[in-house]
């Protein structure tokens, strides 16, 4: 399989570019005619930024699975479609073929069958990063139900909340997951997820640490034995399930995601648009070749994960390799190690992985044969000059290209993002838009930015005035929260809460969150959900977070808590505090400093200064600025002062 619509040189990027804008409509249908439809579109696209509504290829039907796997059959079958690494290198590795896949998927999209679990229907997926998690993805796909994976670090509340939200029947868990030394009780955690739930019927769990779990009767289901009964089906039918007539708007996933206010919303793609965009941007920003082998660092539980592990490279009928463990276990060179074994070709990891193993020095590097690699990825966050430079010299050894891949979970994929090897990459900066993708930048009252600065940067809030295909379509249950989170702030325009540079050649570099999201190790946090987690606790009378720059985690995690009066001393204090975030939403959350104040600074109408207590904890003491018109100005100089460093 060649790609007849991958971008080999700059020139034709500018092309492409230009056409994508002139002509969106017929740009995408030709690249849309290169997969496997079961019915082609009536409409290429409809779309209004002010209901929101955006439909692509509408009238269309098809199915994701058949373009990930069994289109690949014919001369693919014995190819690795995923090699697994597996947490401890001292256990055998496993190699799926786009043969064994297949079949695999579709054994399984028959256990859903049998236990009742029908096109439409939400099917959530709490799992760690074992093959089986990926095969209960592509199942769901292959039967039309839709797909929510959630991160196997957050808590039993967490989950709870997500069930509720999507109104789930049925969970694909695990009893465990191997996480570095850590055994985690993946099963235990939706039990208690699921005390007072009355829509789950049906869990189905995988065995893999083979720790003690409850199963329940009539609800409970291990995988083996159903998969056993899935392939007696088979042999009596002679033949695997044939995959559900989808419509091209019809939900293919809906994954969870951090906002600036309340919950995390369940932000929903769709099957032909998001395909398109996995697979376009995949062959296009890492330039991916036939044959080279595709290591994706991120968990499938986050939106790299699911377009970048399994629907961008399977779609292209690439070898993905997934890893279940973590980059410091058993030793730092893990990474290096994996690179070495398989000789991969391309690696896509977040800065905060970088800077976290630049941190071990070079000793993890030396007798690892990094000479396979060909094409360096990042994503997640801002990558600050010198984790660039180490990336680009000692992993890449100075001769391969980094993309560094700026997108959301809204975006589907990457929207702007140098292409490996055709456009140039600038330390920093995410550099040019995608074909499909038209940012704008404009100031808070949504005016364009057009002056540049004296050195011909334009500065402003990044929004997008034209849909790709990959955009995002609604939060679950919930249209309004949509249009009000990303298309009401400014009207007509798709807002990304990121800032962002633009210089005179059309090159953007990302800033960072404007609004109140914190971004931790690439992981994306509201601040009123921790402030929210951290108000639980007793006696807890009012919290105030804000980031502050962290050297791995790039930004950490700053908690200004009143409380009632303190019981013990403040440190058995922050300890339950941190107990009481992480049963909230889970570890991630935990805030890396709190400091006890009598009071917060607050506008006279009641509004926290966030701006104020940000300038606090970076240590910028000086830039406090005017702070009279504040209901208790003396509160900032006590918080001040008490400031932890
Ligand atoms: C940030 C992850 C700078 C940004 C795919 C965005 C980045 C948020 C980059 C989305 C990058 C992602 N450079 N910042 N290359 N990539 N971000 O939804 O703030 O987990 O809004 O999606 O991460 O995070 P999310």
């Amino acid at each position: 399989m060649s790609y007849p619509y991958q971008i080999k040189t700059q020139a034709q990027y500018h092309q492409a570019y230009a056409r994508s804008v002139q002509e969106p409509e017929a740009f995408w249908s030709d690249i849309a005619d290169h997969f496997v439809w079961k019915k082609k579109w009536d409409r290429v696209l409809d779309w209004n930024f002010t209901e929101p509504r955006v439909a692509w290829f509408s009238g269309a039907q098809l199915n994701i699975t058949e373009n990930c796997l069994d289109r690949h059959l014919p001369d693919k079958s014995d190819q690795p479609a995923i090699i697994w690494e597996p947490n401890d290198p001292s256990e055998p590795n496993r190699i799926l073929t786009y043969g064994d896949l297949h079949r695999q998927v579709c054994l399984f999209a028959q256990v859903l069958l049998n236990n009742g679990i029908k096109k439409g229907d939400r099917v959530c997926i709490y799992m760690g990063m074992v093959p089986e998690l990926a095969i209960a993805v592509l199942a769901c796909a292959r039967i039309g139900a839709i797909h929510s994976v959630i991160f196997g670090g957050f808590s039993a509340q967490s989950i709870s909340d997500r069930l509720q939200d999507a109104g789930a029947s049925c969970i694909v868990t695990c009893d465990g997951a191997f996480r570095g030394a850590k055994d985690i009780p993946l099963k235990a955690v939706i039990d208690e997820a699921l005390t007072g739930n009355t829509i789950v019927n049906t869990v189905l769990v995988y065995a893999r640490t083979r720790t003690g779990v409850s199963m329940i009767k009539g609800r409970d289901h291990w995988w083996d034995e159903e998969m056993e009964k899935a392939s007696q089906q088979v042999l009596e039918s002679g033949s695997l399930l044939p995959a559900a007539t989808m419509e091209a708007e019809d939900p293919l996933f809906i994954l969870y995601t951090s906002g600036s206010t309340g919950k995390p919303k369940g932000v929903v793609h769709t099957q032909a648009g998001y395909m398109i965009w996995a697979n376009y941007t995949f062959v296009n920003v890492f330039q991916y070749q036939p044959g080279q082998i595709h290591f994706c660092t991120a968990d499938i539980g986050w939106i790299t994960g699911h377009s970048y592990i399994l629907y961008g490279p399977l779609s292209a009928g690439a070898t993905t390799l997934m890893f279940e463990g973590i980059p410091t276990w058993p030793d730092p060179g893990r990474f290096w190690n994996i690179v070495d074994k398989y000789k991969v070709n391309i690696l896509y990891t977040a800065p905060t992985a970088i800077r976290s193993l630049m941190s071990f020095g070079l000793d993890p590097l030396a007798n690892k044969d990094l000479s396979s690699l060909q094409v360096l990825g990042t994503v997640g966050e801002p990558i600050n000059e010198e984790a660039w430079h180490w990336y680009h010299q000692q992993v890449g050894k100075g001769d391969c290209p980094i993309v560094d891949t700026w997108w959301q979970t809204e975006t589907g994929g990457c929207l702007i993002s140098n292409m490996a090897g055709v456009t140039p990459g600038i330390p920093a900066w995410a550099s040019l838009p995608l074909p499909g993708v038209q940012p704008i930048l404009v100031d808070e009252n949504g005016k364009e930015c057009v002056e540049p600065d004296e050195k011909g940067i334009v500065k402003g809030n990044l929004c997008m005035r034209f849909p790709w295909p990959g955009i995002l379509r609604t939060t679950y249950g919930d249209h309004e929260r949509c249009r009000t989170n990303y298309f009401a702030t400014y009207p007509g325009l798709y807002f990304t809460g990121d800032g962002a540079l633009r210089d005179a050649n059309g090159n953007y570099r990302i800033t960072g969150r404007v609004d109140d999201v914190l971004n931790v190790s690439g992981h994306r946090l509201g601040t009123a959900e921790v402030e929210n987690a951290i108000n639980m606790h007793a006696g807890v009378v009012e919290s105030a977070v804000v980031g502050y720059p962290h050297e791995i985690k790039g930004q950490g995690v700053y908690a200004y808590v009143i409380v009632e009066h303190l019981h013990g001393d403040e440190t058995q204090m922050r300890r339950d505090i941190l107990q009481t975030v992480s049963q909230q939403i889970g570890p991630i959350a935990k805030p890396d400093k709190i400091q006890f104040v009598s009071g917060l600074p607050k506008t006279r109408s009641g509004k926290i200064m966030r701006r104020i207590l940000r300038k606090i904890a970076e240590g910028e003491l000086a830039q406090l600025g005017d702070t009279s018109t504040l209901l208790d100005p003396a509160v900032v100089e006590e918080i001040a002062k008490g400031r932890i460093v």
